[in-house]
């Protein structure tokens, strides 16, 4: 029996084992995780004392491109496999700011910014929730309310750094590094609570409730809208979570960062809970939000975390130890980008914009059999399922590899589901029939990949010999910082 033959039999629930599939020997023997091969063993680091830790599943695709020729800026390939929105003009978006005079605000620039953040934008910040979220409620979020952090990651992790010995829940698939950032912080526990397809991926207030009261939580992270499903809790329902939390007197994270990223709603509209926050400093809401996404400025790492002031002062107090703060002049330049006119203008602009590149991806997937049944209501993702495609296509490992053969990166869906590396068989995940579809980039650049996509659905149906074997070794020597290695970003 052939290799390629082993494949065609593989399928779910049939015996079907990772170590029949050339994709998942690659993912178990890539340098950033533990390896359970057989005969693999992980060597140790060159630099005495040094052990890698995990990375995020856009490292490990990036890794596999370059692997596979992938420069970043390579006008070839198509990169739908990182989580970063286009940063270039869009149809009726006020321009970037391209300067920033430090002379206007004198030589404390060039001091360290206190670890909370430069009080004008944090003013700034607390203005457009009170501006955007909250005409109707008398008490206003102000400056005391707002920590500037250099990133979302780095929000989470001062968030991570405050939480005592206690239970976390979250729901799953949702952005992969809130495994690695809240997993590098042991003190709590974090619990996942799995969403299916057949739900829309939905998890009610109600059943968070439950949670809550069962397995004892003293918090809950949501991706809202969610990373990468594109679901999004709204208006009444997303109400009724917040008062589940105060009557709990349980915290709940919302992690904002796609919040104008909504393709359902009237034009021009935005989505956040502190909408539903009574008491800025009395209910135990936390929300994380910033310049990555919604601004499209995600290399400014300009990003804040919206609470109670005793939160914002303990996660000052984390920041004094961590990072030590946003850069000085960034955060500058970022009060340019919370007047309420750019972000009106800009809110509107990006949601014709992003709703069109939708639609386009989900049409194009239709035409080559890839009907989406839980099309995104919100971000800028698209989770594929590959269910109906015949094996091996049908496992999202062998799916990102194929692609990377026609020169397209895509995210595998394990990277998306909980502690995927320390499974026994990664055919059993959930996320495993599954990869995401980043529309952050240009249309064009999106049309590539689809056309991509469209090749080697053609080739695997056509029962080519080549498809899910002949897939590059890893080049261990690659350095994710050297020339040609992708810029970081979040998944
Ligand atoms: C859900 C979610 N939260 C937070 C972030 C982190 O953003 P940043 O790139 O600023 O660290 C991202 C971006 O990748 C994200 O998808």
């Amino acid at each position: 029996m052939s290799h390629h033959h082993t494949h065609k039999k593989a399928k779910k629930g049939d015996g079907s084992h990772e170590s029949h599939h050339e994709a998942h020997q690659l993912f178990r023997t890539h340098k950033s995780h533990n390896s359970s091969v057989a005969g693999h063993v992980k060597p140790p680091h060159k630099v005495p004392g040094i052990e890698v830790g995990p990375a995020t599943g856009v490292i490990y695709i990036m890794d596999r491109a370059m692997a596979n020729g992938y420069y970043y800026g390579n006008p070839e390939w198509s990169n739908l496999g990182q989580g970063a929105p286009e940063v270039g003009h869009i149809p009726g978006a006020t321009p970037k700011p391209t300067s920033l005079n430090f002379e206007e605000f004198g030589e404390g620039i060039h001091e360290y910014a206190p670890t909370a953040g430069y009080k004008p934008l944090r003013e700034a910040v607390a203005d457009y929730y009170n501006r955007e979220f909250r005409q109707g409620n008398k008490k206003k979020y102000g400056a005391e309310n707002i920590c500037i952090v250099p990133g979302g990651r780095a929000g989470l992790s001062r968030i991570a750094a405050c939480l005592g010995k206690i239970n976390v829940g979250y729901s799953v698939p949702v952005y992969s590094a809130y495994e690695n950032t809240l997993g590098a912080f042991n003190s709590f526990v974090s619990i996942p609570n799995q969403t299916d397809e057949v739900h829309g991926y939905r998890v009610t207030p109600e059943q968070i409730d439950k949670e809550v009261k069962d397995r004892g939580l003293s918090c809950w992270l949501m991706s809202n809208p969610n990373n990468p499903t594109g679901t999004m809790m709204r208006g009444e329902e997303l109400q009724r979570l917040v008062e589940v939390f105060k009557g709990r007197g349980a915290t709940l994270i919302a992690d904002e960062f796609y919040s104008w990223y909504d393709h359902e709603g009237p034009l021009g509209g935005a989505i956040s809970a502190a909408e539903y926050v009574e008491d800025p400093n009395e209910d135990p809401i936390v929300l994380i939000d910033g310049l990555t996404k919604n601004w499209r400025c995600p290399g400014w790492r300009i990003c804040w975390v919206v609470g109670p002031k005793e939160l914002v002062s303990a996660l000052a107090a984390a920041g004094s130890w961590s990072e030590g703060g946003a850069s000085h002049p960034m955060q500058c330049l970022a009060l340019q980008m919370m007047t309420a006119d750019r972000c009106k203008q800009d809110r509107l602009a990006l949601q014709k914009h992003f709703r069109m590149k939708r639609d386009h991806c989900l049409k194009r997937l239709a035409s080559m059999g890839l009907e989406v049944k839980v099309p995104p209501q919100a971000t800028f993702y698209i989770w594929v399922s590959l269910a109906d495609l015949p094996p091996p296509i049908n496992s999202g490992l062998t799916f990102a590899e194929e692609a990377l053969k026609e020169k397209v990166c895509l995210t595998p869906g394990i990277f998306f589901d909980i502690n995927p590396s320390k499974r026994r068989n990664i055919v059993d995940s959930p996320c495993e029939a599954f990869v995401r579809l980043s529309f952050g980039p240009p249309l064009e650049e999106l049309d590539r990949g689809l056309d991509g996509i469209e090749r080697l659905i053609k080739k695997a149906k056509s029962g080519h010999p080549d498809v899910g074997t002949n897939y590059k070794p890893h080049k261990e020597d690659e350095h994710h910082d050297n020339v040609h290695a992708a810029p970081s970003s979040g998944s």
